[in-house]
Parts: structure tokens; sequence; C-alpha cells
């Protein structure tokens, strides 16, 4: 089965035969995918109806049997054991925080935040996780990172909650950062605070990119 470079990023990361949370599973391809190319048995969760039902729909029609479905805000009403693989993708941070915070997790957490990759990795390893993997992924021209964590201790720098542990020494993802965030940079006014900090930012990323 084909699925996007992203989730295919994702599914990667997946060891074979585990049992998958999918929270936000839109429309179970990755629950599909991992079922039948991995031997996974997948809870593929979504809070909105339409996209469960046609979770339900693909499940059906590839003719998968370990996949069940659930409609619910996160992990609420989802049983949740230390060796399950949680995959929360697509999603914004804040989303991501109160589907983390509100409920009882897994040693392992698969995420893939939209944005502030810095507070998801300050609120994940406060919960006590640590970062195994940081993937860069381009897909049809957009960019992600996805971030594999498991429970246990890591210290980290700012400069590693800020970049990636891993991904501070990864010059595609830098490159991509320093351009995005120049662009940001010249459309901000001298006189705003927040100039000041983007510069810092980009001598940050300049001498992290210097050091490959
Ligand atoms: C952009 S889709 C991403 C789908 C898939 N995870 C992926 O990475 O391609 C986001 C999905 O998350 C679901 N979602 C948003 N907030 C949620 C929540 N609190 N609990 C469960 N699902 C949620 C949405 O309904 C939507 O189907």
């Amino acid at each position: 089965m084909k699925i996007s470079t992203r989730l295919q990023a994702i599914a990667d990361i997946v060891p074979n035969e585990s049992k998958v949370i999918d929270v936000g599973c839109d429309h179970a391809l990755l629950d599909i995918y991992l079922s039948l190319e991995k031997n996974c048995e997948c809870i593929a969760a979504d809070i909105n109806e339409n996209a469960l039902e046609q979770a339900k729909y693909n499940i059906k029609r590839y003719g998968v049997k370990n996949i069940k479905t659930v409609l619910t805000d996160g992990l609420n009403n989802i049983e949740v054991n230390d060796n399950d693989i949680i995959v929360i993708s697509g999603m914004g941070y804040t989303t991501i925080e109160h589907i983390l915070t509100t409920n009882k997790t897994s040693n392992t957490l698969i995420i893939s935040a939209h944005n502030d990759w810095d507070f998801l990795r300050r609120t994940v390893t406060k919960l006590g996780y640590k970062i195994i993997t940081e993937k860069f992924v381009t897909d049809k021209k957009k960019h992600y990172i996805i971030i594999k964590f498991e429970k246990g201790e890591g210290k980290y720098s700012d400069i590693d909650l800020l970049y990636g542990p891993i991904l501070k020494e990864n010059k595609d993802y830098l490159n991509v950062l320093y351009n995005n965030t120049f662009e940001i940079y010249e459309k901000v006014p001298d006189d705003n605070i927040n100039k000041d900090i983007m510069k810092k930012r980009l001598l940050e990323i300049q001498s992290l990119i210097e050091k490959l």
C-alpha cells in the first residue's frame, strides 16, 4: 500500500507488531498501512464524526480486521497500556498538549506537530520523556518534523529544545529554518521587540550550520 512520504516517515519508526493508538486518525490511512504492512493492531481515534466514517469506509474497503475505531476527544475512553505506541500527527501544539496532559500516556509517543516544536519538546520532556528520533520530512514541498519520545530522562540545553537535539545537526533542516526565519525577520519592523529575538535566532542557526 502506498501512503504519503510524511505518513511513511511515521510508519517507518513504528516497530512491527505494535499496538498503536492513532489519535486524530482522520481517514485511518496510517492505521491501514501499519495493519497491512507491519502487522500492527490499531485503535484509530478521531473527534470528528465525518472523519471517522471515512476511516470506517477505508478500513472496510481494504478488508482490514485489526483496527478498532473510536469517536473521542484525544485519549478519552481509550484504555492505554505502557507498551502502546501513541501517534499524534497533523495537529497544532495546543491540541497535542491538551491530549497529552489530560490523560494517561504510554512509554512511546510519535508526534508530528504543525508548529511550536520547541514548546512541544519542553512539555513532553517535562512529562518524563526523552527524545529518541527526530525526522525532517519534505512532502509536496511542505516541511514536517516528526519526533519519537520514549519514557526516560534526557538532559537538554535550550538550544536542544529550540532546534532539536538531533535536528540541530541536520543541515537541510537548519537551512530551511534559517531561510524561513530570515524571511519573517525582514518583514518585522525595526522597533518591534521580536526583531532582536529573531536576530539572535538567526545567529544561533548560522553558528549551528557552521559547526557542521
Ligand atoms: C490534519 S488531520 C491529520 C490526520 C492524520 N493524523 C495525519 O497525520 O495525516 C487532524 C485530525 O485530527 C483530528 N483531531 C483534532 N483534534 C482532535 C482531538 N482533540 N482528539 C481527536 N482527534 C482530533 C481532526 O478531526 C482531524 O481528523
